[in-house]
């Protein structure tokens, strides 16, 4: 018997990866993506709503609906990435992008339609994915405190248990927003963090990049066109050959979990510390308590990672 799509919310800051995230919940039948919610992250509120309505124009997907969330995190003042993703939170190399078909929810805010899709569906379906700071979820949980037990899990980029990239010891999500991501990370949902240690392992190689080129679509096109520009940003700030596109690998585990190995620790967000502030800190001794209901994922199983990325973009085109 073939199971029933997983209803997940996407809550997220396009942002390069962000977008291929989208394509990854678009293209799979396991999938049913009821609404993306934005969050100011890799570039302000306005700059990354606008971006998740292009690629959802890109993709024909109009009929996904789109609510704005924060503008700003919780205590920290707002911080953006353009380093990595560029002026327009999306900037893209040799790919025209077309003007947003489709506009926000208008009236809803991405707390609130959060908060009505969790208590509105049966407790256990739904899913939060948050692939950008924790800002969005961190609040509809202090505003709806019983969305912690209706929650089905939570599946978030974020964090890393040994490097970071916006500080020796922490990744941009976390650090962006730590109070956020301590709410978040200590409810007591279940909760999968995809961090950096993960993310460092799918890299759009050259590789990669051909078996795109040889879909010879307009989506793929615009893959390609993302890649290129992430690709000059990695190389430029973070010294690596190739990018890493961390968001969908969240989405990955929820197509299919044997594409990484997790392992169950417990996990803490460090506020305080002249070195270490956003840093995710994860207790690897065993056995794990009993009640430990964290895990971080390990190991990726690259193969399947593409395969299932390439299968979403020509399901798509
Ligand atoms: C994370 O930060 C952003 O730059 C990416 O979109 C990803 O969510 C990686 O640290
Ligand atoms: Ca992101």
């Amino acid at each position: 018997m073939t199971q029933a799509p997983k209803k997940i919310i996407l809550d997220c800051d396009p942002g390069h990866d962000d977008a291929v995230a989208i394509i990854l919940a678009a293209g799979n039948p396991a999938i049913d993506l009821l609404g993306i919610t934005t969050i100011g992250g890799n570039q302000t509120l306005p700059k990354v709503t606008h971006n998740a309505l292009t690629v959802l124009t890109v993709l024909g997907q109009t009929s996904v609906p789109v609510y704005a969330g924060c503008t700003r995190p919780l205590v920290q003042p707002v911080e953006v990435a353009p380093d990595i993703h560029g002026d327009s939170g999306m900037e893209i190399h040799g790919y025209q992008l077309p003007e947003p078909a489709i506009d926000v929810v208008p009236d809803v805010h991405a707390v609130d339609y959060i908060i009505d899709t969790v208590m509105n569906n049966e407790p256990g379906t739904i899913t939060l994915v948050p692939t950008g700071p924790l800002t969005n979820i961190a609040l509809a949980v202090r505003k709806e405190p019983r969305i912690a037990e209706r929650v089905k899990e939570v599946v978030l980029m974020g964090g890393g248990y040994h490097e970071g990239n916006w500080s020796a010891v922490a990744e941009f999500n976390i650090k962006v927003d730590p109070e956020a991501a301590h709410i978040v990370f200590n409810e007591s949902w279940p909760l999968t963090m995809v961090g950096l240690d993960l993310t460092h392992q799918a890299l759009a190689t050259a590789e990669v990049e051909k078996r795109l080129v040889d879909l010879d679509s307009d989506i793929a096109n615009f893959v390609v066109g993302l890649f290129g520009f992430f690709r000059q940003s990695y190389q430029d700030a973070q010294g690596f050959d190739d990018p890493p596109v961390h968001d969908p690998c969240t989405v990955a585990y929820l197509i299919d979990p044997t594409v990484m190995t997790t392992r169950k620790v417990p996990l803490d967000v460090e506020l305080r510390g002249a070195l270490t502030v956003g840093m995710t800190v994860a207790d690897f001794r065993s056995p794990a308590p009993e009640d430990c209901n964290t895990q971080v994922a390990v190991k990726l199983d690259r193969e399947k990672f593409w395969d299932l990325v390439i299968d979403a973009v020509k399901a798509l085109s």
